[in-house]
């Protein structure tokens, strides 16, 4: 049985782990690995090469992905999909396991229904917003950079007695503050799924500023659209001397950690226990602790939400 991969969308650490997981249990299971480069862009080019063990030696530790990725608007045509059937008709190659985000699998949904292609997708994006898992890889690095990030900014917010606006990333979707926040100490936050106050937030911090509090920090998803609106509340409100930080693109590189490293061998295991199913064209899911297989329509056409107990605890910083 021969076997592609590619990575697609937004990249994150955890990328290259799963690429060397692939590779090391395809060949264990008498599977035939191939690498598609480029993600869906790929596809269609028909950059497509048999993988050995080489091509994975000393990248587990290494962010990004290694054959590369991108976000392809040609896949919205049917020509080029046709196109990218026809590179892997070319090569023998039967099934499919895709590393990416929600666009990625909109594509493959699609893709499938015209050709019946069958795959298993592993979801991958630091903003953690794909229905029906808790837990995307590449997750736990960004959440470890951003809060290497806060820490340092607290030191220097701490000693200069200023307020600091972190814009972080995450599309629509406000996990990655919503977490950074909690777990950084911050002390007002803002995402897209909770309603800010910034009445109350002034009462409150005015209260604590009476009582000796010198800085502030607050983390704003910049689904929000509030970074510049928070720093001119900040600096006119609360009269704080206020500094921006936008975290950007840093939030998706660097060195995976334990967590995401570990994760990425165990869903590719359960990828490639089950890419030979009739008809598979399902994503893994990581959910209450537990991997599952989900069907893709499913996985497509519904909403992440963020969980009501990890809002509970952010929305105190919120009002
Ligand atoms: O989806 C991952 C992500 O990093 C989002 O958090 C962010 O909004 C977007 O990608 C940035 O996209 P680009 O890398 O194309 O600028």
């Amino acid at each position: 049985m021969k076997v592609a991969v590619f990575t697609s969308g937004g990249d994150a650490a955890g990328m290259n782990p799963a690429l060397k997981a692939f590779v090391e249990l395809s060949y264990s299971k008498g599977i035939e690995p191939y690498f598609i480069y480029n993600g869906l862009e790929g596809l269609i080019d028909g950059k497509i090469k048999k993988a050995d063990y080489s091509d994975v030696a000393g990248i587990l530790h290494k962010g990004g992905t290694i054959i590369r990725s991108s976000r392809s608007k040609r896949f919205y045509e049917y020509d080029y999909r046709k196109q990218a059937f026809e590179n892997l008709k070319k090569f023998g190659i039967d099934r499919l396991v895709v590393l990416g985000g929600d666009g990625s699998f909109k594509g493959m949904d699609v893709f499938y229904h015209d050709f019946g292609v069958g795959f298993v997708g592993i979801p991958v994006t630091i903003d953690n917003d794909i229905y029906g898992t808790d837990y995307c890889l590449g997750v736990d690095t960004a959440l470890n950079v951003i809060r290497h990030m806060l820490d340092n900014i607290r030191d220097t917010a701490s000693s200069f007695g200023r307020a600091f606006v972190v814009e972080t990333m995450g599309r629509n979707c406000g996990y990655l503050a919503l977490v950074s926040s909690i777990i950084s100490g911050a002390e007002i936050l803002s995402i897209p799924e909770l309603p800010i106050d910034y009445e109350s937030i002034e009462k409150r911090l005015k209260k604590e500023i009476e009582q000796g509090r010198s800085y502030v920090v607050a983390v704003v998803a910049e689904g929000t659209k509030q970074t510049y609106k928070m720093a001119e509340f900040l600096e006119k409100n609360l009269s704080m001397e206020t500094r921006i930080t936008i975290l950007g693109h840093v939030q998706r590189g660097g060195n995976p950690t334990v967590f995401d490293r570990l994760m990425a061998y165990k869903f590719m295991e359960f990828a490639l226990e089950h890419i030979n199913n009739e008809e598979i064209h399902d994503m893994v899911a990581y959910k209450d602790e537990r991997l599952k297989l989900i069907d893709i329509d499913t996985v497509v056409n519904n909403k992440y939400s963020l969980n009501p107990f990890l809002l509970k605890l952010g929305e105190r910083l919120t009002r």
